[in-house]
């Protein structure tokens, strides 16, 4: 099994996936699946995960060298420019002799066709760590933490919760939104100008799935309207990785009009959450006001890509 798009897991294993990363973050020593069923974290058995990053990372970084550890098997960090993959050895080979030496393969990229050739000549999973198109991971880590803190009365806990995304309506972390949050039973609303509203196809994969699951997919130029009673209110960078800044930041930005302000959150449900992937941008996505005030879930949001890629692991380690 790979998890290289949100759709990758079914709307019943998502839940699988955060209900295993919420035992995780209550007892962490409950489970050590790199080392073996009744094996303690110490033992021999260690397993290796590779974790290669093209762009540069944070809280992916640490997240997946912590959860690693922590479920009993040993990070290797393959840095930009570390490895002969995109240099002078092609994804196949990448993955067929890694297959043969680690557990699992964590890929941090550009383009999601590279994640699909390494899949098809893999062993062992592989995770996708962000590309272009997606974040699956940090939605993992989002929706963990939206239940945690809004949880509805549906089971899982997560189904009729209305998330509102506004600014780049067209970059990896929208389409997550987009995916994860129909496959989750969402409401997910994306407020974007014209020039950088998502793919038709990606807002047709998404209503597909939101059919299925009692959710629905509103996609709008207008801010306040998507922000009206929505329970969460989530943005990103304007400029994304490997993008040209040029024309996106400053305040003649096509973005400004969405930016996540004290105004926006006022139509917003009353005690709306505050999300935002980081790294942000203060005054340009976001306003300091909000990112750091006291609806602002930003830091439960980081710490659980943690416990989120430990579920998410284990649950894939578990399959086989
Ligand atoms: N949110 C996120 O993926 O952060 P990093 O780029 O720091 O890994
Ligand atoms: N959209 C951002 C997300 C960073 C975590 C980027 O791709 O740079």
């Amino acid at each position: 099994r790979h998890f290289l798009t949100d759709t990758d897991l079914s709307p019943t294993e998502l839940l699988e996936v955060l209900d295993l990363a919420a035992e995780l973050k209550a007892d962490p020593g409950t489970q050590v699946p790199f080392a073996g069923p009744g094996a303690a974290a110490s033992d021999a058995a260690r397993k290796t995960v590779a974790v290669i990053f093209d762009k540069t990372s944070t809280r992916t970084r640490v997240s997946f060298a912590a959860g690693i550890a922590a479920l009993g098997g040993s990070p290797l960090i393959i840095n930009p420019g570390e490895a002969q993959l995109g240099h002078k050895e092609s994804i196949a080979d990448t993955a067929q002799v890694m297959s043969r030496m680690v557990s699992m393969i964590v890929w941090r990229t550009y383009a999601q066709v590279g994640l699909e050739e390494m899949a098809a000549n893999s062993s062992v999973p592989v995770i996708n760590a962000l590309s272009d198109d997606y974040h699956p991971c940090q939605l993992l880590a989002d929706l963990l933490t939206i239940r945690e803190h809004r949880p509805t009365d549906a089971p899982g806990g997560l189904a009729g919760t209305t998330l509102a995304y506004f600014g780049d309506g067209a970059n990896n972390m929208a389409n997550s939104y987009l995916l994860a949050g129909a496959n989750a039973g969402m409401h997910v609303r994306i407020a974007a100008p014209d020039s950088h509203q998502p793919a038709a196809a990606i807002v047709q994969r998404a209503q597909a799935l939101a059919v299925e699951t009692g959710g629905s997919i509103e996609i709008t130029d207008d801010a306040a309207v998507a922000a009206t009673g929505a329970d969460v209110l989530v943005t990103d960078t304007w400029v994304s990785m490997g993008q040209d800044a040029e024309g996106r930041g400053g305040a003649d930005s096509p973005f400004m009009p969405y930016q996540v302000n004290a105004a926006l959150l006022d139509v917003a449900a009353e005690g709306a959450l505050v999300m935002h992937c980081l790294p942000a941008y203060r005054g340009q996505e976001i306003t300091a006001e909000v990112i750091d005030g006291p609806q602002s879930v930003v830091f439960d949001e980081a710490e659980n890509r943690l416990h989120a890629q430990m579920g998410l692991m284990a649950w894939l380690e578990a399959r086989g």
